[in-house]
């Protein structure tokens, strides 16, 4: 197939910051995804309704005019949010979900939700407004090894919260490993998954062999290679429970190359090429369209894009840049460490 043309794909996690950084990113989000979930980490993060107003309206603001692009808003679950707030914002319209970050699970997550019970009130709601939850599906405990922290998630934190609140819809963020991959395969309903572009494509070792390799660390950590193939399986099956959530994630690089480097990998500008050498690779072009254009809006109730985008195979590998100038700094772009041949026109 040299030829591919699908939906016009959407992102249902995204980071675009704010200020210069915001307005030096989301032209390479908004040039291909009609809609993406943004995410509320900022500093200080999008707690309310009137938060989640203001931030979308820079969005818009700095998308360039020859772009169409909906942002999708979310609002950062902390153990003092209003669940008529909360209701109010999903009323209106202007809220889409709510992002649950366990306090200190990454970055700026400092004033997420270190007691759940606190936050019950809230999900309550959610469950019964039918407003989902978004989770960043790690623990902090520090005894638990950053490599299990997602399994130890779904056992401890999510299972338990799911029990409980069963009409609670569960989007289980960025997946990594096998047995997120399995936990969200056998829930009956209300679970679907997020998978991103990196995560497909690289294990630990991109991090680790040869030096370590700021660039490849993002949160939820890339595991060992059994799991990627596990989130390669998941996203090409064409079960509709996974769809895409880039994570793309910007931080200059003087935040990445130092001592202590934040986590989060850059993908926004070459997605959609990574992922169909991806399906390319495991002969499953035709569900290409169903993880990105899909099976995501089917999860969140919303009609999926009426545009469409065409993937072209070329011959010569396409270039993108491998740092992107903003305002803000130096953001290096993720490197997939093979050619890229697939081309959106
Ligand atoms: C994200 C960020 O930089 O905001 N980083 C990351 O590694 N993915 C936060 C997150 O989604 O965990
Ligand atoms: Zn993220």
């Amino acid at each position: 197939m040299r030829s591919l043309t699908i939906r016009r794909p959407d992102d249902w996690h995204l980071h675009l910051r704010d200020g210069a950084m915001l307005q030096g990113v989301v032209g390479d989000t908004s040039r291909y995804f009609g809609r993406a979930i943004i995410m509320p980490n900022l500093v200080p993060p999008v707690v309310t309704t009137q938060d989640a107003i203001a931030y979308r309206e820079r969005i818009v603001a700095a998308v360039p005019k020859e772009h169409s692009f909906q942002p999708l808003m979310t609002l950062y679950l902390t153990e003092h949010t209003n669940p008529d707030d909360v209701e109010d914002g999903k009323n209106t319209g202007l809220i889409t979900a709510v992002k649950l970050y366990p306090a200190g699970a990454t970055t700026n997550s400092h004033g997420g939700v270190r007691d759940l019970d606190k936050a019950m009130p809230v999900l309550e709601r959610m469950a019964k407004i039918g407003l989902p939850l978004c989770v960043h599906g790690e623990v902090t405990t520090p005894e638990v090894d950053i490599f299990d922290r997602e399994a130890v998630f779904i056992d401890t934190v999510l299972e338990p919260l799911r029990k409980r609140l069963p009409e609670l819809k569960v989007t289980m963020e960025h997946v990594t490993t096998t047995d997120g991959v399995e936990y969200i395969r056998s829930a009956a309903r209300n679970l679907a998954g997020s998978i991103t572009t990196h995560h497909l494509i690289i294990n630990r070792n991109a991090i680790l062999v040869g030096g370590i390799r700021p660039h490849y660390y993002c949160l939820p950590v890339a595991k060992r290679e059994s799991h990627r193939l596990s989130l390669r399986a998941a996203a090409t099956s064409g079960d509709t429970r996974f769809f895409l959530g880039t994570d793309s994630a910007p931080h200059i690089d003087p935040l990445k190359e130092c001592g202590c480097g934040c986590a989060g990998i850059y993908t926004s500008i070459n997605t959609m090429s990574c992922l169909a050498h991806v399906f390319e690779q495991e002969n499953a072009l035709d569900k290409l369209e169903a993880f990105t254009s899909l099976n995501g809006p089917a999860w969140y109730g919303l009609p999926c894009n009426e545009e469409t985008i065409t993937l072209v195979k070329r011959d010569e590998p396409v270039s993108f840049p491998s740092k992107i100038e903003t305002d803000a700094g130096i953001v290096t772009v993720f490197d997939p460490m093979f050619p890229l041949h697939w081309d959106v026109t």
